[in-house]
């Protein structure tokens, strides 16, 4: 196992489409371990293969009221209900948060390591999370989510460690029935 350098915006591959994986051999689990320690030691909650530099359809994610770490391939968001402005940060923008748009609970689908279908129903931090790292795997970044009325901003090196953990600080929804349509995100980190 190993720790990875992460990826930071605007490194191009951050915009690039992760391929299918056809075959969960050795070295998509030995990946998977080593993104679960990159994350965990980036205090991440969540981390696309992308950010890593492999274009392959694999995500990781750590919920902090969770033990077990969950590891996903070939992840779709099959369905999504509702929407909710909350606040999201990520590993490959760090010193930055923004308030975003995001499901109220998606009906989610994948492959574990074990080449098993994994068919979940999820909702809050879950649910964001989930959005989040399938994103990457498209060449999505939170800030393309922004609500016209907000801006990226910039948060302090301790405001980042203590409260963002890449989104983690989230979770309150607020304002359910105004929608803010997407606009171009202005921002410069
Ligand atoms: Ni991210």
């Amino acid at each position: 196992m190993a720790i990875l350098p992460i990826i930071t915006f605007p490194d191009k591959i951050l915009r690039k489409k992760a391929r299918k994986i056809k075959t969960i051999d050795k070295s998509i689990k030995s990946l998977s371990y080593d993104m679960l320690d990159t994350m965990n030691d980036a205090g991440g909650i969540g981390l696309a293969a992308n950010q890593v530099g492999v274009l392959k359809r694999l995500i990781v994610v750590q919920i902090p009221e969770e033990e077990e770490p969950r590891i996903y391939i070939n992840p779709e968001i099959i369905y999504r209900e509702g929407s909710r402005m909350v606040e999201e940060g990520c590993l490959s923008v760090p010193g930055f948060i923004g308030t975003v748009e995001r499901s109220i609970w998606v009906k989610f689908r994948a492959l574990n390591l074990e080449s098993k279908t994994v068919r979940i129903k999820a909702d809050s931090l879950l649910a964001q999370v989930l959005e989040h790292e399938v994103d990457h795997l498209n060449g999505i970044l939170y800030m393309d989510h922004l609500s016209e009325h907000e801006k990226l901003r910039s948060i302090s090196e301790e405001e980042y460690s203590s409260t963002l953990r890449p989104v983690q600080k989230l979770n309150q929804a607020e304002d359910l029935t105004v929608f803010h349509p997407h606009s171009e995100s202005e921002i410069n980190p």
